[in-house]
């Protein structure tokens, strides 16, 4: 049997990502892994999904230069837009993220659920085949929030305006009965706390980082059994200034972070 070291790539439109690259270290502490924040893009949400397909194959190609054996589409967003086409360009295991319908359907006492996601996410056909799919009789309710992945690019996850947007783009799922609310969106997850605070305590959060990385693990062991492990290491890149990613990265994240810039070549379109 073949066996080779690989590493795993990880993407989003910038930081957002890094909510779920949190759980892959959890459960996968032996591996290398490779980030890259598309900062030069981001937001993908009111992008079209030709741009965003665009964009993650630059980026899936440049992970695997890097020498990425496995792709985790760290983006609810990019997944709708271009999961698909990046499966069959590249045969390689492509992990991609949706928002958590299933658990939070199976969550909800009050046969409501709110989603709060990308405007991208909301209006694409993989969104409305998940609803298909797990809705059942469960009313499901969605709410875009434009700006507030700015909010996290800046670090911004207390002040006034990221709790005013918050407020504003709960209420209506409140309103209409929501007791379970989906963080459709990986930025989002830094926001959990702000949101606790603003729903109060006995609405349900659900959040798919670490079921993505439970889901990446069975892919590895599955698909890529042979694979060599053991040389655990973090390298992070971003299309947009690496100065400015390396301070919010560090922030986000509570450790201190290097991030570099990405070569030309992947940095547009
Ligand atoms: N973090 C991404 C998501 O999960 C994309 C947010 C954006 O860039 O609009 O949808």
């Amino acid at each position: 049997m073949t066996t080779f070291s690989g590493a795993i790539g990880v993407f989003d439109s910038g930081v957002g990502g890094l909510s779920v690259l949190h759980h892959i270290r959890r459960t996968l502490p032996d591996e290398r892994l490779i980030y890259v924040a598309d900062s030069a893009h981001v937001p993908y949400g009111d992008k079209s999904p030709h741009y965003i397909e665009q964009r993650s194959i630059a980026l899936t190609r440049f992970l695997i230069s890097q020498g990425a054996d496995a792709i985790v589409i760290a983006c609810n967003t990019a997944t709708a837009a271009a999961a698909a086409s990046l499966r069959r360009q590249f045969d390689l295991p492509i992990i991609g993220m949706e928002p958590a319908v299933k658990p939070a359907v199976a969550a909800s006492h009050s046969g409501v659920v709110g989603v709060l996601a990308t405007t991208g996410t909301l209006e694409s056909a993989r969104f409305a085949a998940l609803l298909e799919r797990y809705a059942g009789a469960v009313k499901i309710v969605t709410q875009g929030c434009p700006g507030l992945v700015e909010q996290v690019e800046l670090g911004e996850l207390h002040g006034e305006k990221t709790r005013d947007l918050i407020a504003r783009y709960t209420a209506p799922l409140l309103d209409r009965g929501a007791d379970t609310l989906i963080l459709g969106c990986t930025h989002y997850s830094f926001l959990a706390p702000l949101i606790r605070e603003v729903v109060g305590e006995d609405i349900v959060l659900v959040d798919t980082g670490a079921a993505v990385a439970r889901h990446l693990q069975r892919r590895l062991q599955s698909e890529l059994p042979a694979r060599i492990t053991g040389d655990a290491s973090l390298q992070f890149w971003t299309s947009g200034d690496a100065a400015q990613a390396t301070r919010i990265m560090s922030l986000l994240s509570g450790e201190d972070l290097s991030v570099r810039p990405l070569p030309h070549a992947f940095a547009s379109n």
